[in-house]
């Protein structure tokens, strides 16, 4: 039985979901959204924030500032509010509203940049953010996910072992690529391991992060506007780059068996998913990691509004709407799509 006295001290590390009966391969998803914090962020912000206690930079006096399109955010507003400090959380108008919703019930600060920067996302415009407020007030303290070794480090002792430890014989790992502090933790640790283990990155398209064209992205956690300062392509064996309407059609496909996770986890499942029909699995060990849960895209990837407007009528084909109530409401003469 955990019993903890801190929100930060339980973390589920070795929950993975079978998807073969939903996708028909052999792919194990390692969940990281059962903590308090509801992400896979816990880890790096424990990680970065202890590092700086150590180093002296984090003093009581200190006001924590970062940049998150979220989940970060979420989790160092909950650590600030258990060890008494202040954070201000500078974010997008991507970010979802429960999220940001959440990080001010905590008792954080949030502040929402709204103009897109050079490369059309709001990154550059959220660093130029924190960079002038640490400019203006030296109690400002950035912790920095996108260049700070303990954000890769956390899942370097973590996440991968955690994955090490049940899957000892590993043959691919698919990981997302936000900050890529979980490729980089996860990738290095494998290169030390004794197996081979093929390490395929996943991407957004329309991200830059391994170069291409910028181009619109809405769903928040994965991709960047800029090459992630953490990234070293030589870990790296391949990059699968997803669109954002295969990223909806997998959250629904996963939705539609009970399963709701977070954008970033259909962006993963679908490169993955692709990759091994691609490749066949016959034989193969492959996990993804699912970064967080659904909850906090109700209002988006999960509402039938914002789709349309985004994506269109027809981006939901049959596979994600339940046979049942289409066949319900087709007796009925309402047509096949069925409200959230
Ligand atoms: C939902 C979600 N998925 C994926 C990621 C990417 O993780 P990383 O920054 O370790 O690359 C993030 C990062 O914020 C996230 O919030």
């Amino acid at each position: 039985m955990p019993v903890i006295s801190t929100p930060h001290a339980f973390n589920e590390g070795s929950l993975f979901v079978d998807l073969e009966p939903v996708f028909g391969h052999r792919l194990y998803l390692k969940c990281e959204g059962f903590n308090f914090a509801g992400s896979i962020k816990l880890k790096a912000a424990n990680e970065m924030v202890e590092s700086a206690e150590r180093d002296g930079s984090l003093t009581p006096d200190s006001i924590l500032v970062e940049s998150s399109s979220g989940n970060l955010g979420v989790a160092l507003s909950m650590i600030a509010a258990s060890k008494g400090y202040r954070f201000l959380c500078v974010t997008d108008s991507r970010c979802n509203l429960s999220t940001k919703l959440l990080m001010e019930a905590l008792g954080s600060h949030v502040h929402v940049v709204t103009d897109l920067d050079a490369n059309g996302g709001f990154l550059g415009t959220r660093l130029e953010y924190v960079r002038a407020l640490c400019a203006s007030d030296d109690r400002y303290v950035w912790l920095s996910q996108y260049t700070n070794a303990g954000n890769w480090r956390a899942h370097f002792r973590t996440t991968a072992p955690e994955i090490a430890s049940q899957f000892p014989r590993l043959d691919v790992l698919f990981v997302g690529t936000g900050t890529a502090g979980t490729l980089m933790g996860c990738a290095r640790y494998f290169r030390e391991w004794r197996r081979p283990v093929r390490i395929v990155a996943v991407d957004s398209m329309g991200s830059v992060a391994f170069g291409g064209t910028p181009g619109r992205r809405m769903i928040p956690g994965l991709g960047m506007s800029m090459r992630p300062p953490l990234l070293d392509e030589s870990y790296v064996d391949e990059v699968v780059r997803v669109e954002e309407a295969d990223t909806i059609r997998t959250c629904h496909r996963m939705a539609r068996r009970g399963f709701l996770f977070g954008g970033s986890t259909g962006t993963v499942v679908s490169a993955a998913t692709d990759w091994l029909s691609r490749h066949g699995t016959r034989g193969l060990t492959a996990v993804a990691i699912a970064p967080d849960l659904g909850e906090r895209y109700l209002d988006t990837i999960y509402q039938t509004n914002w789709l349309q407007d985004l994506y269109g009528e027809n981006l939901l084909g049959s596979a994600e709407v339940d046979n049942a109530w289409q066949e319900d409401s087709a007796s009925r003469g309402q047509g096949n799509r069925r409200s959230p």
